[in-house]
């Protein structure tokens, strides 16, 4: 059964996190233009994978104000509440999703779940990868220098370079043993709900970061699979390289890690000194500004690799401003005053967190439970009748 309505796209916008200015330029803002300029000629289904949000274990008790809150957010970044072809819910409020999954699930094997990365990443069984990643993060916080001086000190203790590696291995799966212990069925299962959730609408394009190409993968191998068994099921998204010309790749991962430039700016970071949250008071965000790395060139120039920390503030400058970044640079190339330029960085940062939160303050929430609720239930038709095409070939109905 194909869908014969104009082409679909969809995505999740998840949310069970603090989203930050590097999520608002990188994913928010993107993904409202895209529904914007693409309204007229397809259907756009946004929707918060709230089941998704706890194959990790979270604060359940938080978790309600979260979705609504990120949802308010994507109002206030600009998300129209009034065009009838964007369509913005609830992943559980739509039951289809869990039952195609359980389906689908039966048609899954273990083996191509088992090698998802994603899964071996988060559950913690991936230790060896997880290992040298701590080496290389312990490495960069504690300098080159420090690192050599541990390993060497340790090497001699020991004796040598095998029973140093013993030694980390042991430290990080002592680290990691717990991760694995209570890793959930529903992380492993993670990939086949997402499936679900997208061909549940028999959508075309689904833009999702560099971390979920290999679920979508798997969305189109199950789909194929089930269409070559029971006759046309299925929309077959289009293949990851498809999808990117469609949408234009890495808009995402531009901002950077305030006290770390090498890093993109992202919640996993141990301390939230080099993160400016959308929700952060703008006097302490505006702290964090004038706090960032910079480096002792001591002129300002947008060189990513000699000057990331000057470089970053030069495009976050861009970005709020709403200029290109060429333009920004005519007015501070060769700037010899860091504190002058921190200061300006930090001012508009100030002003557009004030105003955003002015906007996020005004979000009409009756308008967006209206919406959400009318998404819904159009949207939980389309799903059960793609539900009941499937129960009827694997001969449920
Ligand atoms: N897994 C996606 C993420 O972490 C969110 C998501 C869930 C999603 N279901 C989806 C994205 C379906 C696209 C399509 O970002």
């Amino acid at each position: 059964m194909k869908i014969m309505t104009k082409p679909v796209i969809l995505t999740g916008l998840r949310a069970n996190n603090d989203l930050h200015i590097g999520n608002y330029f990188g994913a928010l803002l993107p993904i409202i233009d895209m529904a914007k300029s693409h309204a007229d000629e397809y259907e756009i289904n946004l929707f918060v994978p709230d089941l998704h949000s706890f194959t990790t274990p979270i604060d359940h008790s938080q978790l309600q104000g979260q979705i609504m809150r990120n949802l308010k957010l994507f109002v206030a970044a600009g998300l129209p509440l009034d065009n009838e072809n964007i369509h913005i819910y609830r992943q559980s409020f739509i039951p289809a999703h869990s039952e195609l999954t359980w389906i689908l699930d039966c048609f899954a094997y273990f083996g191509e779940l088992n090698r998802m990365i994603q899964f071996k990443e988060k559950s913690g069984i991936d230790r060896e990868k997880q290992a040298k990643e701590a080496l290389a993060r312990a490495t960069n916080d504690l300098g080159q220098e420090r690192m050599d001086e541990l390993l060497q000190s340790t090497v001699q203790s020991k004796g040598n370079d095998k029973e140093l590696l013993k030694i980390i291995l042991k430290y990080i799966q002592g680290l990691t043993a717990e991760d694995a212990r209570g890793s959930s069925v529903g992380l492993f299962n993670y990939p086949v709900l997402m499936a679900a959730d997208i061909l549940l609408y028999g959508a075309k394009y689904v833009p999702v970061g560099e971390d979920q190409t290999q679920h979508l993968e798997f969305a189109r191998d199950i789909a194929e699979r089930m269409n070559n068994k029971f006759g046309e099921l299925f929309v077959v998204p289009e293949p990851v390289k498809k999808q990117h010309e469609f949408f234009g790749k890495d808009q995402g991962l531009r901002i950077k890690d305030l006290q770390d430039p090498s890093r993109k700016m992202s919640k996993s970071e141990a301390s939230d000194k080099g993160i400016i949250f959308l929700g952060d008071n703008p006097d302490e965000a505006a702290k964090k500004v004038m706090s960032a790395a910079t480096d002792s060139v001591g002129a300002v120039h947008f060189d990513v690799e000699n000057q990331p920390g000057i470089s970053n503030l030069l495009q976050i400058h861009a970005l709020l401003a709403g200029k290109p970044l060429e333009e920004v640079l005519q007015h501070h190339e060769g700037q010899t005053n860091y504190g002058e330029f921190k200061g300006k960085v930090a001012d508009q940062v100030k002003a557009f967190l004030s105003d955003f939160q002015t906007k996020l303050e005004s979000v009409d929430e009756a308008a967006l439970m209206a919406k959400l609720q009318s998404s819904e239930a159009q949207m939980r038709d389309k799903a059960n009748a793609t539900l009941l095409e499937v129960q009827k070939a694997v001969g449920l109905r």
